[in-house]
């Protein structure tokens, strides 16, 4: 197992070297490893077990930083950077050589943003590299929302987690890119679309597809628990697969009476779609380890951080 604890200094002795570690942000953990040596970068992709072709984003601690290592800030970028970093943002901008194809999978552009985690913050700023950090999650699992999750996770193949606490957010960054026309989101995440819009005028979103070689992260089944997890009406749901099977139910606030207390949960009993956000990953973990057989879920409002909440669920069903 991994050790746990709020040692900048080792964190950042272990990254000097080459090694990788647990890092708390706001929006998932994720498994950091120096952005600018190509043997971190490789043992990422090993140790997550996570195909070449899935392009990696780079954090930094500044706008001055995100310069380094890129060609240009469109105008609308750089507005939404203003307005959002540090936070749940990650821009495509197009890279400069400083950021080997290792890191965008080949891609022109690279996916960048600043985290808001204090102690994640204080790290990057005392490095003269940027990390570069997927989830820390086995590729196509559920991302981690606390060191203890890293640790269960990875915490044989890493020797330290880097402890921010939980992430105050709980689903990735909103990933969004540029074309001509203006902003293109790519990922719902932790900032909404609405919120974008609100500064940048209509935004396009990219279509469910798991065809689409560019944004790997788009892929249908992802973020998937182990059981198989069925998404619709509870109680549709439950007269269909309820008799053969033992069922798990996470719902948005209900509670359904039907099932025991110990198998359900909610994300929010008082129906909050940003707490419904923070602990969507620990109740899909937490169903995972329940004597059950299959999970029954059902979606949120579609509006606001619900929208991603409603895209991880059906990515999690989806097999
Ligand atoms: O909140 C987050 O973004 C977390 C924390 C740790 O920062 N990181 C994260 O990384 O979610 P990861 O690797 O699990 O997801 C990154 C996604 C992938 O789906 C990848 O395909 C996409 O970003 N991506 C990276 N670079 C890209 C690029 N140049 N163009 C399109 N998509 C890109
Ligand atoms: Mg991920």
């Amino acid at each position: 197992m991994a050790r746990i604890g709020v040692d900048i200094s080792k964190a950042k002795k272990i990254l000097i070297n080459g090694g990788l570690i647990g890092m708390p942000t706001e929006t998932v953990y994720g498994l950091a490893g120096n952005a600018l040596n190509a043997e971190s970068v490789s043992k990422i992709f090993i140790t997550k077990n996570r195909p070449q072709f899935d392009p990696l984003i780079v954090h930094v601690a500044s706008i001055d930083q995100v310069k380094e290592y890129v060609l240009d800030i469109p105008e609308k970028a750089l507005v939404l950077a203003e307005k959002f970093w540090p936070g749940p943002l990650t821009l495509l901008l197009p890279k400069n050589p400083a950021i080997s194809d290792l890191v965008t999978s080949g891609l022109g552009t690279v996916a960048i943003r600043i985290p808001a985690k204090t102690i994640t913050l204080q790290l990057l700023g005392e490095l003269d590299f940027p990390l570069t950090a997927p989830s820390a999650n086995p590729f196509g699992y559920v991302s981690p929302t606390t060191a203890e999750h890293v640790n269960d996770q990875l915490g044989d193949k890493i020797e330290y987690i880097l402890n921010g606490g939980p992430c105050e957010v709980g689903l990735e960054s909103t990933i969004i890119g540029f074309e001509e026309d203006g902003p293109i989101i790519y990922r719902l995440g932790g900032i909404s679309k609405e919120a974008v819009e609100g500064l940048t005028g209509t935004v396009k979103l990219t279509p469910h597809s798991s065809s689409n070689p560019s944004a790997p992260g788009m892929l249908k089944s992802h973020y998937a628990p182990r059981k198989p997890i069925f998404l619709g009406d509870v109680n549709e749901l439950l007269s269909e697969l309820g008799h053969s099977n033992r069922v798990g139910i996470i719902s948005y606030k209900d509670h359904y009476k039907q099932v025991h207390e110990s198998h359900q949960m909610a994300l929010s009993k008082r129906g909050d779609l940003e707490e419904a956000a923070r602990n969507l990953f620990s109740v899909l973990r937490s169903m995972d380890s329940r004597e059950i057989d299959i999970i029954i879920a059902e979606t949120v409002p579609n509006h606001g951080i619900g929208r991603a909440i409603n895209d991880r669920l059906k990515r999690a069903s989806a097999k």
